[in-house]
């Protein structure tokens, strides 16, 4: 149910220091919940959104290096934090901070993922757009079927460049 014609707008919907944004979803990436702040933040009701993949909410500036890096740890079982551009309804965007998980049964079979988001800190806030414009950049220069390796090689160039893995930068941001 993505709907193409929403244009991302130049406005930004700022999280408050004590929101929490939290969404549910199946194994498959649907949402199957979300709390007040979520449908607030994302502007569609409740009715309008369960069962919709959760790249209803994607931005165009994300890079695709990102999500890939963020499933290949959640379906791992293993928990990532990660900063996420999303876009509202009205094409107006918001910065997270999200930790996703994924839920397991009794077995260790993965029955769906789970995402709390808190505001960013203004230290992430100086970095990380600028990087993930640079991995976006580097992506656009290639064909679809190689723009999650390459954006994924730039990002590991970055890191590697800075001395540190995804999440110690995350952390070191987040502070
Ligand atoms: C629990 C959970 C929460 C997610 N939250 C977001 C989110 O806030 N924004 C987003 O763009 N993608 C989120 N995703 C990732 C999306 O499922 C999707 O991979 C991403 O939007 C990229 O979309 P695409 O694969 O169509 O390019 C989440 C996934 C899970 C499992």
């Amino acid at each position: 149910m993505k709907d193409k014609s929403i244009q991302p707008i130049d406005h930004e919907k700022v999280m408050r220091e004590d929101d929490f944004i939290v969404s549910k979803t199946d194994p498959k990436g649907r949402i199957t919940y979300g709390n007040r702040i979520f449908f607030e933040f994302a502007g569609y009701t409740e009715e309008e959104i369960l069962g919709v993949q959760h790249n209803v909410i994607r931005h165009p500036d994300m890079p695709r290096c990102v999500f890939n890096l963020l499933w290949v740890r959640i379906n791992a079982g293993e928990e990532i934090f990660a900063y996420v551009k999303n876009m509202s309804r009205d094409g107006s965007y918001y910065w997270v901070y999200a930790n996703v998980t994924a839920s397991l049964d009794i077995n260790g079979n993965i029955v769906g993922f789970y995402s709390v988001r808190r505001k960013p800190s203004a230290a992430a806030m100086e970095i990380i757009p600028s990087v993930y414009a640079a991995l976006l950049a580097e992506e656009q220069k290639h064909p679809a079927k190689d723009q999650i390796a390459a954006g994924t090689a730039a990002l590991e160039a970055k890191l590697n460049e800075l001395g540190v893995s995804y999440d110690q930068l995350v952390y070191q941001l987040q502070g």
